[in-house]
């Protein structure tokens, strides 16, 4: 009798744990899910993969593990889009298998059928990548890493393994991954590029089947902190010209700028086989090695589209919007880590050498909500409110041009009424950016995510200061200087901001502002 008693008490207990976990979820969604980032509906997330266009449409996978939010057996999740801010979720395109779980890689549209797995006139789509085996991580064995592909004939949507798996057998280097193939037009051939320890490996092929290794870059360049992951090389036109030089990405991890993990860059030429420093860059890099895509802390393992290539010769690139520091705890339960938005990169050159630029994708300047104008005012050394919305910011971009007559500091602040704020700025007597982000909201979650300010270089000095950035619940994207020094971090706010503020020294003056509201 007594037991039939305790039984519907137990239920009942058991449904109100439920609905309390539902609407954590809720809030959670309503509190933290972005509006112009991807992420998956649920569970966890890393690096972009297998970036390719095709057909109108931008396919991007990501490491992913359907399991838990957090890191596990990884797969490949797939989402498209037709214009980088609106993804849809496909089902997984990569399963793990008996060689190993699937690590990162790349994906490439092979329109003359060199691999010969086109069938009945259909283009097929290879995708290259590790394989990562867990058993023999597990024994301690070095050869955990192989290269292996897979091809899909209906445009990405499902995909099937190659026979003759692995591509690229491990040469004993216990790290060992994350190729990225792109096609050399003038030698016709494929080039792969992947991370080994904390060097790349360069190889070619003519049918993405046989490969033959080719050079190493790395030794004794760039940073070392930590290993070197998710490389990229391609081509960029220098100041949008005739003249074209080849940059390579090597995401590290740790050893970035702020802590942790964080993407860097070399600029060079590349004959067919190996990749060498431009001796400029070269020199600069001597002088001062700080060549970051993003020196804030939230952009990893970031790569750009494969086969697209904008009008103006640029790029596009999406990361991976956090930082393996702390990404695992993040207050996020039902998913975890959203990527960054769509970036176009460009390459300029001017008397202090070269630069990687990055801004927004012009696609951003079509889902453009309610505009504000902001005043053009002088700031004073006390935060004044410049703008405002109750029902929380959402996802909104802010553009700004700030008269720099003198040695002036300032910042603006994203706060909400819980006393949380975000700080971003710039110390002209340091002569460098921040993000400060210590009282953003929940920071306590893991010992190293509020402990510090995010600071970034400025690399230039004109009296007019333009910057664009872009806020969106949980991260900010800040693009100083028409995008020649880039920050990202990510924060959580216990309730949503809803005013941004800003102060200055010297009578700072804006000149123009403007928020934009994205749908
Ligand atoms: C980078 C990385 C890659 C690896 C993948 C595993 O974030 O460590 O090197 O392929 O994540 O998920």
């Amino acid at each position: 009798m007594r037991k039939l008693k305790i039984i519907p008490v137990l239920l009942l207990l058991l449904a109100c744990q439920k609905t309390t976990k539902e609407k954590a979820q809720m809030n959670e969604e309503t509190l933290y899910r972005p509006l112009i980032h991807f992420t998956p509906k649920a569970h966890w997330m890393n690096d972009p993969n297998g970036m390719f266009y095709f057909n109108g449409k931008y396919h991007l996978y990501f490491q992913y593990y359907p399991g838990a939010s957090v890191w596990g057996p990884m797969h490949w999740g797939h989402a498209s889009s037709k214009d980088l801010i609106h993804w849809e979720e496909h089902p997984i395109a990569l399963y793990p298998d008996e060689m190993g779980y699937i690590f990162s890689g790349s994906a490439v549209v092979d329109h003359k059928n060199t691999s010969g797995f086109g069938k009945d006139g259909k283009t097929p789509i290879v995708a290259i990548f590790t394989h990562h085996d867990m058993d023999k991580e597990i024994a301690e064995k070095i050869d955990v890493e192989t290269q292996s592909i897979a091809f899909s004939l209906d445009e990405g949507m499902t995909w099937t393994k190659y026979e003759g798996n692995p591509v690229i057998e491990n040469p004993a280097i216990r790290d060992f991954r994350d190729p990225k193939v792109f096609w050399d037009d003038e030698r016709e051939q494929w080039v792969l590029i992947l991370a080994a320890q904390q060097k790349v490996m360069l190889y070619t092929s003519p049918n993405l089947k046989d490969w033959t290794f080719s050079a190493h870059f790395g030794e004794k360049v760039g940073h070392h902190g930590g290993v070197w992951e998710c490389p990229d090389l391609f081509p960029l036109p220098v100041n949008q010209g005739e003249e074209q030089k080849w940059v390579m990405l090597v995401s590290i991890n740790p050893g970035g700028p702020n802590g942790g993990s964080a993407t860097q860059y070399f600029i060079g030429d590349f004959d067919g086989k190996r990749f060498s420093l431009d001796p400029e860059f070269a020199a600069q890099l001597d002088n001062d090695n700080n060549y970051w895509v993003d020196f804030g802390r939230d952009n990893y393992a970031g790569v750009t589209w494969q086969n697209k290539t904008l009008d103006n010769g640029n790029k596009l690139f999406i990361g991976w919007m956090s930082n393996w520091q702390y990404a695992k705890v993040v207050p996020t339960e039902k998913w975890r880590s959203a990527m960054t938005v769509a970036r176009e990169l460009s390459l300029k050159h001017n008397e202090n050498g070269y630069r990687l630029f990055s801004k927004i994708a012009s696609q951003f300047n079509e889902v453009t909500g309610k505009k504000t104008q902001l005043e053009n005012q002088n700031l004073g050394a006390k935060h004044k409110i410049i703008y405002e919305n109750l029902a929380g910011l959402g996802a909104l971009k802010l553009s700004f041009e700030l008269n720099l007559e003198k040695e002036q500091s300032f910042e603006f602040q994203f706060k909400n009424d819980l006393g949380s704020h975000l700080d971003i700025g710039l110390d002209s007597t340091n002569n460098y950016f921040y993000i400060d982000r210590t009282a953003s909201g929940a920071v306590d979650f893991e010992k190293e995510f509020g402990s510090r300010v995010s600071i970034a270089p400025r690399l230039g000095n004109e009296k007019i200061l333009t910057g664009e950035l872009i806020i969106d619940k949980t991260s900010i994207e800040v693009f100083w200087d028409g995008g020649r020094t880039v920050m990202t971090d990510i924060f959580f706010p216990t309730a949503p901001y809803t005013q941004i503020a800003v102060k200055g020294d010297n009578e700072i003056q804006i000149k123009q502002g403007k928020v934009t509201h994205l749908k």
